[in-house]
């Protein structure tokens, strides 16, 4: 079990904020297939004070989409304020703060991962969260700026010693971005440095590599990010390794189509037909990742209406029953061949 503040998760996996990716539709497929506690993408304490019109949408979940995290991206104490203050009208459980992002405008703007080379405003900045919120407040940092400076032992100790109910941790450095192995190693040292739980980000690829996650570091939560695009299953496959040992069977065609039609739908009453339409190509992609489906894939990103983009979803099944005809029929003839040949 991990607890974090009073919220208590049966199953110690996270859905972990993505820009771009986190809304209320994604967040919402994962929770079908065992997520519990999801994070919005990050969002700018400067766009959400300022009234930036693309935030707010950022801000909407419903109660099926619960418990919920916001994370919070900012550099100045009366902009987090502020963004609190907002925030505070709508249904969160978890306030996160974001010392992770590795993106040079918002890094060298003393934001993101750019607060790991100034712990005492991080400290700070920290400070000023917990104070104007009543919720559990998480941070995640990264494993240090550069590999000459991985700081993350004393960045989560100052932090828990703020009051944070948990650390997150990228077992990257900002120099590495996305790139290269995650580093074990530090995660397992910022976890014997803790009281407070930590949960692990990087390489959470597969219920295998979750598990090794926890194995290796000792975590007592794993963070979903990119094993998760186009697979919800990974919930579902890593519950069953951690709970029985072994991984249960993957999907098959119909429950994939299914849940891309879910997933598809769901994007355009959120976001509407053209912006809906746009953003599900990439999921198209994701989903079909390891499917011999080139041509599906090349057209869905040319899909411009609803109707397109479900019959190519359709087309799956129809291509798979192909496929099985096709072996059926090799098989058959490989059986002539061998009864020929008596
Ligand atoms: C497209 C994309 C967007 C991301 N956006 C955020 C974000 O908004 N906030 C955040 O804390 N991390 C963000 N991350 C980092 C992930 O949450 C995660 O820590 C990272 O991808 C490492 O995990 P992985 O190797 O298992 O993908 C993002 C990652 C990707 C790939």
């Amino acid at each position: 079990m991990l607890k974090i503040g009073n919220i208590e998760l049966k199953l110690p996996l996270v859905l972990a904020p993505m820009a771009g990716i986190s809304d209320m539709p994604y967040r919402l497929i994962n929770r079908s297939f065992g997520c519990e506690l999801a994070f919005t993408e990050m969002i700018s304490a400067n766009a959400l004070a300022y009234s930036n019109p693309n935030t707010p949408k950022k801000l909407i979940s419903n109660s099926q989409d619960s418990p919920l995290g916001l994370q919070l991206l900012g550099g100045d104490p009366e902009l987090l304020i502020k963004a609190l203050d907002i925030a505070s009208g709508h249904a969160f459980d978890i306030i996160d703060f974001n010392s992770a992002c590795p993106v040079k405008k918002v890094a060298s703007r003393g934001k993101g991962a750019g607060l790991l080379k100034d712990p005492l405003k991080f400290e700070k900045l920290l400070k000023v969260i917990i104070t104007h919120t009543d919720l559990p407040v998480t941070v995640k940092i990264r494993s240090g700026w550069d590999d000459t400076s991985v700081n993350a032992v004393e960045m989560a100790q100052r932090a828990q010693d703020t009051g944070v109910s948990a650390v997150f941790i990228h077992g990257r450095t900002r120099a590495q971005r996305y790139s290269g192995n995650v580093d074990y190693n530090i995660i397992r040292k910022v976890k014997e440095s803790l009281d407070i739980p930590l949960i692990a980000s990087g390489d959470a690829f597969s219920p295998v590599l979750i598990k090794r996650m926890f194995d290796e570091t000792g975590c007592d939560g794993v963070a979903v990010a990119r094993g998760g695009l186009g697979n919800p299953w990974i919930f579902r496959e890593t519950a069953g390794l951690l709970k029985n040992g072994e991984v249960p069977p993957g999907p098959d065609v119909h429950e994939l189509v299914r849940v891309m039609k879910e997933h598809f739908l769901s994007n355009i009453a959120f976001s509407g037909g053209r912006i809906g339409i746009i953003n599900f190509r990439k999921f198209f992609a994701w989903y079909t990742r390891g499917l011999p489906v080139r041509n599906l894939k090349v057209k869905a990103f040319l899909a411009t209406t609803e109707e397109e983009m479900l019959n190519l979803i359709d087309e799956l099944v129809t291509q798979q029953k192909n496929r099985s005809a096709e072996k059926h029929n090799i098989s058959n003839a490989e059986h002539d061949i061998s009864i020929g040949s008596i």
